[in-house]
């Protein structure tokens, strides 16, 4: 067997992708290792949302170089790949810039890997894959291999319409495509008959999907999402990331009907000024997620929200950030990231005039953060003392304990047999650690 090595930075669905180009390659005689050193293949799946993702790649491939130089001293050969974003969009940059790099494979390319192999093998050919042929991918793709775990990613959308001005997500992921129903079902029936009990669906734009059956029917994601809550050893289902301009009545309708429908939706609102948002085109004032969250909350009243923040998008004013915390103060959040805003190179922002200076966003930041962390505190002690249903998916650190997670998406640690991994249990709430709580199994 040859050794590959896969280095996965940003979003999940960068994880799923990795998982099936290990499965794509398993074929052509490849194992997965986890350390580059001696692996006959390394693959970088990338991330370019900001500056800092992007910066990684160079500096790991710099790591990389010392790794293929030592394998080719003693008479071996390391392919080099990087693929994911990063790839899309600075495919030519890295060969030139990274000469230790064989070939560069853009997200809807991955199914051109072994092609790719082979003719770098012949030393012959385009070293570059970075096309946009989504249709194909889906279809080269193989199914999920066999390990899937007891949470398992399946991916139903790709791509957005949106543009953002801030991001670099529809250039380098392309336009929206949403894959078949038929095709995730069947991959979701054949994930849980490998173990899966939750499956988290998947899209840059998940609650944008819109997918067309053999009878060129639409469905929509609550739609998909009631078709996969029908497979019985499939306990839980979770989808992310969605847009808030997408969340049909349907959909909240569901987590108002569909039990297995887990009560954690994260739901990015960028900023909570009006003229931000309009400035990054996000397509709704503050006032319109404020009463879209009040929707959802009727229907689900134990939701927990989850979102994502941007400080110092050009332009913003100390009002603009005070609108953002006045939100944030307004909404209650579980758990949230924030960033400071990166100027990503062709998006409409990073022209904008009215940059703001590092001081300053890394000053909002710090407030933001704050503020977040103590809505987040306040949640994890409200579990305290409750009984909640815990899915168990893997040993935890200490020895006899288990690790798994409530409906609201916090990890507990419980001591237990590992037997009950893979089911779901009442556990009583006794205790908060750093990032996780105490549980006792009832
Ligand atoms: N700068 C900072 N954060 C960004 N994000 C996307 N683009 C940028 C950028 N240029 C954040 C958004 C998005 C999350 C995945 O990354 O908050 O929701
Ligand atoms: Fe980027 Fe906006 Fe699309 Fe999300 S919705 S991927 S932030 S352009």
């Amino acid at each position: 067997m040859k050794k590959l090595f896969i280095k996965t930075y940003g979003c999940q669905m960068n994880a799923y992708d990795s998982a099936r180009m290990a499965d794509l390659l398993a074929p052509l005689g490849f194992a997965g290792t986890d350390t580059a050193e001696d692996a006959d293949m390394v693959i970088l799946n990338t991330c370019h949302i900001r500056e800092k993702a992007t910066e990684k790649v160079y500096s790991e491939l710099g790591c990389i170089r010392g790794l293929k130089e030592d394998k080719s001293r003693n008479g071996g050969r390391m392919l080099v790949a990087v693929a994911g974003c990063t790839a899309q969009a600075e495919g030519e940059e890295i060969l030139a810039r990274a000469p230790v790099v064989d070939m560069v494979v853009g997200p809807q390319s991955y199914h051109r890997l072994p092609e790719m192999i082979a003719r770098i093998a012949r030393g012959a050919g385009t070293r570059i894959e970075a096309d946009f042929p989504a249709l194909e991918k889906f279809d080269a793709l193989p199914e999920a291999g066999s390990d899937t775990g007891v949470s398992a990613f399946l991916t139903v959308q790709e791509g957005c319409d949106k543009f953002c001005t801030f991001c670099v997500v529809p250039y380098t992921r392309g336009p929206e495509h949403s894959r078949p129903p038929e095709k995730i079902i069947a991959e979701a029936r054949s994930l849980s008959a490998r173990g899966a009990r939750e499956i988290v669906l998947l899209g840059q734009n998940v609650n944008a999907y819109r997918g067309q059956d053999n009878a060129g029917k639409t469905w929509s994601l609550a739609r998909l999402i009631e078709a996969i809550a029908g497979i019985e050893d499939v306990l839980r289902i979770r989808y992310t990331t969605s847009h808030p301009r997408d969340m049909g009545d349907d959909l909240i309708e569901a987590h108002g009907a569909i039990e297995k429908l887990m009560p954690f939706l994260h739901l990015p609102v960028q900023s909570g000024s009006d003229s931000v948002l309009a400035a990054m085109n996000r397509q709704h004032t503050a006032d319109e997620y404020r009463a879209l969250i009040a929707r959802i909350r009727a229907r689900r009243p134990d939701i927990a929200f989850s979102s994502d923040f941007i400080v110092g998008f050009p332009g913003e004013s100390d009002a603009d950030f005070e609108a953002t915390l006045q939100l944030v103060r307004d909404i209650e959040y579980a758990q949230c990231f924030s960033f400071k805003y990166s100027s990503r190179p062709g998006t409409p922002a990073a022209a904008a005039r009215k940059q703001i200076a590092e001081s300053v966003k890394s000053a909002r930041l710090d407030v933001l953060q704050k503020l977040l962390l103590s809505q987040q505190d306040a949640a994890n002690k409200a579990a305290i003392g409750k009984t909640m249903d815990v899915l168990f998916e893997k040993p935890g650190r200490g020895a006899g304990q288990i690790v798994g997670r409530t409906p609201h998406l916090n990890p507990v640690h419980v001591e237990a047999p590992a037997r009950l991994i893979g089911s779901i249990h009442a556990v009583h709430i006794e205790a908060l650690t750093a990032n996780s709580v105490k549980g006792r199994l009832l």
